[in-house]
């Protein structure tokens, strides 16, 4: 197993994203505390986790609140005894799409920028603190490939991912002389997820398209003509976060499957 003896906290972990990268981090052997600012559905994957074999603690937690954050980072330490690896799945919903951007408003631009790069720099900043006097540990967070391409439509999400790429390769350069690796993936869009179904599904049927034929659409795009499985995905994020990855630093890895070149 790739995480054996690693104490990994993951953020938004009651979604899509967060909840198969937690599944896969267990599966490979690290305890894993697993957070979101709504209970319920982060006590959903750790009953899973657990009933799995692996070990799992589930806790309500806002990666906008430093205070709750830095909290909860305390308590992992107070249990487990440090933190090996930090992941900022945090996924917001309410963006706002489908506004071109000469019609769009400041606020509503502002908004998701504002968001996902603050909780990622709160999570980053919280848990390199913690790791530092180790000079050992790996911050990571997911993004999409709105951060390198320009895409219709999607108000201030673009910017946001570029932000946050950019932010990993700040926290690097930072912190990587202290023995923290930070990495980013940036997958393809994985139709198993409520927040792709949801993002697509209107512009599939405002194209005249099913849903199915639209998924065939993206995957027509991607060198193997299929779109990534959250699986793969996640098994990926095991192995950045594991030491077999500790050449790897300062980047955002390309999930895209050919879709979008480096
Ligand atoms: N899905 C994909 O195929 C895909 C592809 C590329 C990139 N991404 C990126 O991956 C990330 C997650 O996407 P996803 O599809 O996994 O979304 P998701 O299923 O909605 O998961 C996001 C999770 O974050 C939680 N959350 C929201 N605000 C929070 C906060 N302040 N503190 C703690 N937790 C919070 C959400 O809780 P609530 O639902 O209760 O609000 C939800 O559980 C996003 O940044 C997205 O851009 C996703």
């Amino acid at each position: 197993m790739m995480l054996t003896d690693k104490v990994a906290v993951i953020y938004g972990a009651g979604g899509g994203t967060g909840g198969a990268v937690a599944r896969a981090f267990a599966r490979e052997g690290a305890t894993v505390f697993l957070t979101g600012h709504v209970r319920a559905p982060v006590d959903v994957v750790a009953k899973e986790i657990a009933a799995d074999g692996g070990s799992a603690e589930a806790a309500e937690v806002d990666a906008l609140d430093e205070r709750a954050v830095d909290d909860h980072l305390q308590t992992v330490i107070d249990t487990a005894g440090r933190v090996d690896i930090s992941f900022n799945a945090v996924g917001i919903r309410d963006v706002v799409l489908g506004v071109p951007l000469a019609e769009l408003g400041v606020e509503d631009f502002g908004m998701p920028i504002a968001v996902y790069t603050t909780s990622y720099f709160l999570t980053a900043r919280l848990a390199a603190r913690r790791m530092i006097p180790n000079r050992s540990g790996v911050i990571m967070t997911v993004t999409a490939l709105h951060s390198r391409m320009g895409i219709p439509l999607v108000g201030g999400y673009g910017p946001a991912m570029a932000a946050k790429e950019a932010l990993t390769r700040d926290l690097s350069s930072e912190l990587a002389p202290q023995g923290i690796r930070v990495v980013g993936l940036r997958p393809q869009g994985m139709p198993e997820t409520r927040t792709i179904r949801d993002a697509y599904e209107p512009r599939a049927a405002a194209s005249g398209m099913t849903w199915e034929e639209w998924q065939q659409l993206l995957a027509s795009r991607t060198h193997p003509r299929r779109l990534m499985t959250l699986e793969e995905m996640a098994n990926t994020a095991a192995f950045v976060a594991s030491d077999a990855a500790s050449g790897l630093t300062g980047t955002t890895l390309n999930l895209t499957m050919g879709s979008m070149d480096d």
